[in-house]
């Protein structure tokens, strides 16, 4: 078997034994991409790879078992893994009213720490591109986003979430709510009038849509994610790394079959460098390029104050989107753009990401260690946010306020509000370091009283 496969030269993979589990995984997604290893065909066994390669055979069925995950490969029991036939080839809650007082304890979701911001790096970045920034930095800059900034997370995403992204397809927006914003003008002028969200799903995306004219469907999420099978609208909005709020990922075969069904899809990757009992699954968009939007944002892995975000754009997408942007008036700051592509380029961002990935880790176990056993915590081992299901939400939500606790409820997020299951998204990101301990004390004491 080993000598039949190694002797095909419609299966060579390019790859050296000095390249890791990280370099097989991507020599084989470009193996498949390229269409060397063709869609539907059998990919050779475990333990044929692994004796052609020279490497243990754990190492291959821990590759396979990654690239199944993300789409790339079919592994069904009993049967021979075969490469999946859908690859493509590249081609609200109430705002406090003003004059409130802060709450003393903040659990709000969707928040990262905001005193880990990286203020050492942040200025060193600053005075490195200021000293060799040209006076045209300070003029009206490069509409689409700095070209620096484009050309860093081209690498990035492509090192960091197997992002297909050119320089030339990616737009820099001013957070993903600019971004959606954009993208549904875009859709309206293209004649697409209709844009399904997850349901539940954050519903100030889906304000912002429906006030750019789209009419918003929703469509239901269980345990695997979107029921793509009930997507009957010709735009979909996703979180499929990790469902926003209930954190579950997207299953293998939804994420298949919601490339193979032919409908524009937008993903919000918004924290996908934050997956902690494994590594991250690769995004959506590297199995359907020409279908996939793909949105990511500086919000959570460095702070929103920067109102810094991308997309990556299929090809048929380009011109419309940038029209869009350009009429929608807003252009990020040239000079933050040229520090965050500094920051990527220099490794002090991944740096930064590591150090945040190991904190909002030890985070969510103290969490899930000091909910009461009868609370059930839905989702993956991901993100800065968890969902613990309880019937009584307005009850959790009134006990938090009299203790000063800011938190969320899963209410507003629901589309269909029959169908609405009680809940409260704990974001354990918000709260300082210094502060968490007290902050997850105050939650369990909410928690003992209500329920
Ligand atoms: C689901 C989801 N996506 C994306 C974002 C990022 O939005 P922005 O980039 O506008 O800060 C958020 C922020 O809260 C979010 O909750």
């Amino acid at each position: 078997m080993a000598d039949q496969w190694s002797s095909s030269p419609d299966v060579h993979l390019g790859w050296s034994p000095g390249e890791g589990r990280t370099g097989l995984a991507d020599a084989i997604r470009t193996a498949i991409r390229d269409g060397r290893w063709r869609p539907g065909a059998p990919v050779p066994s475990t333990r044929a790879l692994a004796h052609d390669l020279g490497i243990a055979r754990g190492t291959v069925t821990r590759v396979y078992t990654d690239l199944a995950a993300e789409g790339y490969l079919l592994i069904s029991q009993g049967a021979p893994t075969r490469v999946a036939t859908a690859v493509a080839r590249p081609q609200p809650p109430p705002r406090r009213p003003p004059g409130t007082p802060e709450s003393r304890w903040t659990l709000r979701p969707g928040r990262p720490d905001l005193s880990t911001f990286p203020r050492d790096a942040w200025s060193s970045a600053t005075r490195r591109v200021l000293q060799r920034a040209p006076a045209d930095l300070f003029g009206y800059s490069e509409p689409y986003g700095t070209l620096a900034l484009r050309e860093a997370l081209a690498r990035y995403l492509g090192r960091s979430r197997g992002v297909l992204a050119d320089p030339g397809r990616i737009l820099i927006c001013a957070g993903f709510t600019h971004a959606i914003s954009v993208l549904s003008h875009a859709l309206l002028d293209l004649g697409s009038r209709e844009l399904a969200f997850e349901d539940p799903s954050m519903w100030m995306f889906r304000d912002i849509v429906a006030a750019a004219g789209q009419l918003v469907v929703g469509v239901p999420v269980d345990d695997d994610g979107l029921q793509v099978s009930k997507v009957d609208s010709p735009a979909v909005m996703v979180t499929p790394a990790h469902h926003y709020p209930l954190g579950v990922t997207m299953a293998p075969s939804r994420r298949t079959a919601l490339v193979k069904s032919g409908t524009m899809i937008i993903e919000d990757d918004y924290d996908g460098e934050f997956r902690f009992d494994r590594q991250q699954v690769g995004a959506l968009q590297a199995l359907a390029p020409e279908r996939v939007v793909y949105a990511g944002t500086a919000s959570k892995t460095l702070a929103p104050a920067l109102r810094l975000s991308w997309l990556v754009l299929p090809q048929s997408l380009i011109d419309p989107v940038f029209a869009a942007f350009s009429a929608s008036g807003a252009r990020p700051s040239a000079v933050d753009q040229l520090i965050l592509a500094e920051l990527l380029e220099s490794g002090a961002y991944d740096q930064h990401v590591r150090r945040c990935r190991t904190e909002y880790r030890r985070r969510r176990d103290q969490v899930v260690a000091a909910l009461p056993d009868h609370l059930a915590v839905q989702g993956i081992s991901a993100g800065l946010q968890l969902v613990v299901r309880l019937p009584c939400e307005d009850e959790v939500l009134a006990e938090a306020r009299r203790r000063s606790l800011d938190l969320e409820t899963l209410g507003p997020h629901w589309i269909d509000q029959g169908e609405r299951e009680g809940g409260i998204i704990v974001g354990y990101g918000a709260p300082a370091k210094h502060a968490f301990s007290g902050t997850l004390a105050t939650l369990v004491e909410v928690l003992a009283a209500v329920t």
